[in-house]
């Protein structure tokens, strides 16, 4: 096979963005270098999972009361090294973490962002060799530079997010990330080892074949989700259905899909679990910003997901993701107009 060495690797892409703002500081592209470095070392850890034994529980459990895997905790750490021994971030805060970390030295705290992620998003799919992801998020920090970051600037909504991306640990590997300029996306070429462009500008399609949906929770959604699911199986004046249900457990992967060939991804609150599972933070922020610079639109279920005030770093929200049409017949169903 010819492998076509003229495409881009992700530090080059990079480096080409910042050369288009000559009085930008580089910190941004210094960052996202340390992101895809970190996505490599535990793409190696991810690949040989069913090999070494690092499968299995780590023997503790996370804030939100889930056991943890082992590879978690590596890809927390991992993540998280990188981060602090570069030059751009000024503290972490992760899904799972109790609480923000502040580098606290002299280049830290002289670094202009801050950084959110899901060290592994979908870690209950690991042991059954099912696509799993790092997702992250990058805010300018609010605090003054030269002192140590502070709650605030964790506790940004998403609209401010500068850039956020995700890797997804699949049948390839590949990074994806957002600035406001378009949403990129690089495949790891194993045989130098480097993220290249394989997805330039995308865009998420305006409709699609997919919705992705737990179902087995479909009794403890509220009326209108569910007439909205029954909406997507079959044939309607509102909805382009019959639509195909995906679901793979691992948002990442399910938004992925959806954000490259069009769909629809619900997490919706339920009757004992009204704000859903998944973080505001970690998971729905980010994934909003890209699938938004891309075209589509997140919500949930009443107002924009960008749009909402964090209060706590690991609070949760009902997600809506996908396909800007998609994501407008939704809402005929969730304001009753149907
Ligand atoms: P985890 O990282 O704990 O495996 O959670 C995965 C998240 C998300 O990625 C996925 O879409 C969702 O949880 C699946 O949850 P359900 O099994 O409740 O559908």
């Amino acid at each position: 096979m010819m492998v076509n060495r003229n495409i881009l690797t992700l530090d080059e892409f990079t480096i080409q963005q910042l050369r288009q703002f000559p009085k930008a500081t580089g910190e941004l592209s210094s960052l996202l270098r340390d992101i895809g470095l970190a996505a490599k070392r535990v793409n190696v850890e991810v690949n040989k999972a069913g090999l070494v034994d690092i499968l299995g529980d780590a023997g503790s459990v996370n804030v939100q009361g889930e056991d943890v895997k082992k590879l978690d905790v590596y890809a927390n750490n991992h993540f998280m090294g990188v981060l602090k021994h570069g030059i751009s971030c000024a503290g972490i805060g992760s899904e799972e973490l109790d609480d923000f970390v502040v580098f606290n030295d002299e280049v830290s705290n002289n670094s202009k962002y801050v950084v959110l992620f899901d060290p592994l998003d979908g870690s209950g799919n690991i042991d059954v060799n099912v696509s799993i992801g790092t997702i992250f998020s990058v805010y300018k920090r609010v605090s003054e530079k030269g002192k140590p970051c502070v709650k605030e600037d964790f506790l940004q909504p998403g609209n401010r997010q500068v850039a956020a991306g995700y890797v997804i640990y699949g049948s390839s590997t590949m990074l994806v990330y957002a600035t406001r300029r378009g949403v990129n996306g690089f495949t790891l070429d194993p045989s130098i080892g480097e993220f290249s462009l394989s997805h330039p500008n995308i865009q998420c399609p305006e409709y699609g074949m997919f919705y992705s949906v737990n179902h087995g929770n479909f009794f403890r959604y509220d009326e209108k989700v569910r007439r909205y699911i029954d909406g997507c199986q079959r044939k309607t004046k509102d909805t382009g259905g019959p639509y195909t249900q995906r679901y793979i457990g691992s948002m990442v992967a399910d938004v992925h899909r959806n954000l490259i060939k069009g769909g629809i991804f619900m997490y919706p609150g339920t009757v004992d679990k009204p704000k859903g599972k998944l973080r505001l933070l970690y998971e729905a922020n980010p994934c909003a910003f890209i699938v938004e610079v891309a075209g589509g639109a997140a919500t949930d279920g009443v107002q924009r997901i960008l749009d909402i005030q964090p209060t706590e770093l690991h609070q949760r929200t009902p997600l809506f993701i996908g396909s800007k049409g998609m994501m407008d017949e939704l809402e005929l169903y969730l304001q009753a107009k149907i």
